[in-house]
Order: structure tokens, then C-alpha cells, then sequence
């Protein structure tokens, strides 16, 4: 399955690890419709590692936990779709997962075969345990070309770390989004590295197979299974505009059942996802403010025309911000100035003097949406 925009759910990892069952993921796919969110776009419900048992059962094929599923994967594929809900499911490229349990190498047929007769949607497909005497962009093109052929629209969702170059062969296994860093963790320096770990890779991505700055962590709060200490909701706010601006898929990581306002606010800014589900994918470009990595300006030309700014500061002190309306695009003889609002408090643009200028607390970002006019 192709997906043209960056795909969007909810994913167990971040806060529950191993600790998940049926009535986990079905009362959370509950929620996602009941709270609004699923309305919003996120519609992929998404397993990830340690659903399975340890051992693959006599005709060779993966076996899902019958203490955690005890009614099989089918019935829960079943349920999500009759409520309009994908379901997503895990593997690995070696010969256990991660949290080592089986995975597919040397597998990758019958796996492939095996979610198909499920009714999986998605497969995240990880890197652990990747034998060094085979290259895991062979190992990806296997498993993309298992998918293409198992009879069901399966999106491939690489999780490759980035590692070996992955932008570079990515596009050739018939992924449709790809890891591009290790693991979030619940705290700012963690998105704070995500985020600059961008900057050499901004061209490769977009429309095809979306770069994937990993699940979210916003609404943690440091709960749960990469819970570090947890972030303001002002970091998550940074957080969540950074990965909408950059193009990132979206999947949400926090217990979704136990989600505050003010959380469900920020995951559910329909301005901010507009921008991360623009059609026309064009990618972002940057700035640095005084040269500096830790104040970057990412920018993107929407498919209307409008212009996506966002002023992020990632240092420890307020810090202000300007970029001319000639930098980003439209200069003065061309007649045309650029007004707009900032996305989370709904304030004008400040654009003063042809300059767009604020002043930006430590951990906070601002977010324009501007129009050309
Ligand atoms: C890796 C991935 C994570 C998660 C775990 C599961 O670390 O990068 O996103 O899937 O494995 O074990």
C-alpha cells in the first residue's frame, strides 16, 4: 500500500513494550475514535515488537501470543477495520526482533503470507539482529518484494535507524516510510538530537517513502517505556510542529486511554497536521538564526501557495528570531507581502519592517502559516 501523505496512528512501543494485549489495543482503538483523533487522521493501530510467542509453530509460522491475543490476529484486524482503523503489526529483518522474539529472515514469504491472511495493513520491520555477512538493503528489497506479492495492501514501514546509509537505498525496497535515527526517548535533548539529525537528510524523503523521525512522545510525561523524565507541554509542542513541518509520519506514542486536554489539543492541531499531510509534499528547507544548529527556521512551500515557517528554539534561553520576506521567497518589487497567524495561540504573524521577528522562550517554537498576497 501506497500512501501519499505521511501515514498517521497510534503505536505501543513508547509506553507499553511488552506489556500488551487485545483488550490494550481494542480499548485504545476505542479512544482514538471516541476522543476525536482518529477523525483527525490517525487511523493506523500499530503492534509492535513482543505480540508474538518465542517459538514459530510447526508449519513455520509466526504464532501471536494466545495469553496477550486470545482471539488470534484476524479478530483483531476485524475489529479495527469494522471501525475504520488499519492495523499494523511488527518483524525484523534478523532472526529475532529486537526484544527477541522470532522475526523474518529467511522468513519473509511465509511471514508476508502470514499477515495477509490476518488482515495486516502495515508492517514495521526492524533492524536488530542483522546478519553482518548480508546487506540489509537486500534483506528490505526481500521483504518489499514478499509484500508486493501476498495478495493484500501491506504499507512497509522500514525501521532501519538510518543506519548503512538507508537514505540512500530506501526508495528501491518499496518502503512507503523509513526510520532515519535511533530511538526517542521521553525527554528535549532526545527531540533535540532527532531534529538536527535532520539537517544533511532534508532532501530525502517526501511523497513515496516518507522520512520517519520516530513515534511521537508527546502527552508521556515520562510514563512508560522510553519515559526519560518527560517534557513542558511546551516541549511538546516544539516536538510535535517540528515533525509536521519536517513531514514526518505521525504516530502517537503515549497511553492514548489516559490522554489529558491539553495533550489531545496538540496531537489533534488540525493546522499542524494540514501542514504535515500538505498533498503537494514539498520538502522543507532551513535556516539557522546567527548560524546556530540549535535555532533553526525550517520552511515549506505548501501545495496553495501559503508558506510554513516555524522558529524553533532548541537552546536554554529565549533567543529572538527574524527572517526577511526576501529570504523566504518574495521580495519587495514583486509587490506581494506575506500575512498569516501562528498556528498554536492563533496570534497574527509579527511581520514588521518586510521581517518576520519574535522572541522565543528556551524550548518553545512558533509556527506561521502565511499567505502571500
Ligand atoms: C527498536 C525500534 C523501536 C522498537 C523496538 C522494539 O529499538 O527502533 O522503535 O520497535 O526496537 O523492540
Amino acid at each position: 500500500m501506497i500512501k501519499h501523505t505521511p501515514p498517521m496512528g497510534w503505536n505501543t512501543w513508547n509506553t507499553f513494550a511488552k506489556d500488551i494485549n487485545e483488550e490494550l489495543i481494542l480499548s485504545s482503538a476505542e479512544d482514538l475514535i471516541a476522543g476525536g483523533l482518529h477523525q483527525c487522521g490517525y487511523e493506523y493501530v500499530v503492534i509492535d515488537d513482543c505480540w508474538a510467542l518465542r517459538e514459530r509453530d510447526g508449519a513455520g509460522r509466526l504464532v501471536p501470543d494466545p495469553v496477550k491475543f486470545p482471539h488470534g490476529m484476524k479478530y483483531v484486524a476485524d475489529y479495527l477495520h469494522a471501525r475504520g482503523l488499519k492495523l499494523g503489526i511488527y518483524s525484523c529483518c534478523g532472526a529475532m526482533t529486537c526484544a527477541e522474539y522470532p522475526a523474518s529472515l529467511n522468513r519473509e514469504f511465509t511471514d508476508a503470507a502470514t499477515f495477509a491472511e490476518w488482515g495486516v495493513d502495515f508492517l514495521k520491520y526492524d533492524y536488530c539482529f542483522k546478519p553482518l555477512s548480508l546487506e540489509g538493503k537486500a534483506l528490505y528489497r526481500r521483504m518489499g518484494i514478499a509484500l508486493a506479492n501476498c495478495g493484500r495492501d501491506i504499507l512497509f514501514s522500514g525501521c532501519s535507524w538510518g543506519a548503512d546509509n538507508t537514505h540512500e537505498w530506501i526508495g528501491t525496497t518499496g518502503a512507503n516510510m523509513w526510520r532515519s535515527t535511533g530511538d526517542i526517548f521521553d525527554h528535549f535533548g532526545s527531540v533535540k538530537e532527532l531534529i538536527k539529525k535532520q539537517y544533511d537528510i532534508l532532501p530525502y524523503g517526501g511523497v513515496g517513502c516518507f522520512n520517519d523521525m520516530d513515534m511521537l512522545i508527546v502527552g508521556m510525561h515520562g510514563k512508560g517505556n522510553v519515559g526519560l523524565g518527560g517534557c513542558t507541554d511546551d516541549e511538546y509542542r516544539l516536538h510535535f510542529a517540528a515533525w509536521c513541518l519536517l513531514g514526518s509520519p505521525l504516530m502517537i506514542g503515549c497511553d492514548i486511554r489516559k490522554m489529558d486536554d491539553t495533550t489531545r489539543a496538540i496531537l489533534g492541531n488540525r493546522e499542524l497536521i494540514a501542514i504535515d499531510q500538505d498533498e503537494r509534499g514539498n520538502r522543507p528547507f532551513l535556516f539557522r538564526q546567527w548560524g546556530n544548529d540549535d535555532l533553526p527556521i525550517i520552511v515549506r512551500i505548501l501545495g496553495n501557495g501559503d508558506l510554513a515557517v516555524g522558529f524553533f528554539n532548541l537552546t536554554d534561553e529565549t533567543a529572538n528570531f527574524w527572517i526577511t520576506e526576501d529570504d523566504l521567497g518574495v521580495p519587495s518589487f514583486s509587490g506581494k507581502r506575506l500575512t498569516g497567524k501562528e498556528l498554536y495561540s492563533g496570534a497574527p504573524a509579527p511581520i514588521v519592517n518586510e521581517t518576520l521577528i519574535e522572541r522565543v522562550p528556551a524550548h518553545q517554537c512558533r509556527v506561521y502559516r502565511l499567505k502571500v498576497q
